[in-house]
């Protein structure tokens, strides 16, 4: 991690790598940006949802390391280096991940909204 521009206030962001879907990324994140918002805001990987952005929901959740962690109540800065799954990281190119298939083939939508945080979720209780 490095610091590498700064902020209105001449807060530093940060440089940090991450393993994200199977690629090799580097980002600039500030010290307050959230996973969460890395994720939607910077990177635009929409499929993870804010929905309470209190930790209450899952909406957010994504595989940190193998992990499910909800993505609104962590900090980017934190993970440098971290091996990150989202739910467009699932599939295996037009191949759904098996518990995407058992959603589909179950009719487990729901509204839909939190579906990817509950896929990524049980990715992570069976994984
Ligand atoms: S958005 Fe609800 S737990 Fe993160």
């Amino acid at each position: 991690m490095s610091e590498t521009s700064t902020a209105a206030g001449g807060i530093a962001a940060c440089s940090i790598t991450l393993q994200l879907n199977g690629e090799h990324r580097e980002v600039e994140v500030y010290p307050w940006t959230t996973l969460l918002d890395l994720l939607r805001e910077q990177l635009h990987l929409t499929g993870t949802k804010k929905g309470c952005d209190h930790g209450q929901c899952g909406a957010c959740t994504v595989l940190l390391n193998g992990k499910r962690i909800n993505s609104c109540l962590t900090l980017a800065v934190m993970h440098d280096g971290a091996t990150l799954t989202t739910i467009e990281g699932l599939a295996n190119g037009e191949e759904l991940h098996p518990m995407q298939a058992a959603f589909v083939s179950h009719d487990a939508f729901q509204c839909g909204y939190c579906t990817p945080g509950q896929i990524c979720s049980a990715v992570g209780l069976v994984g």
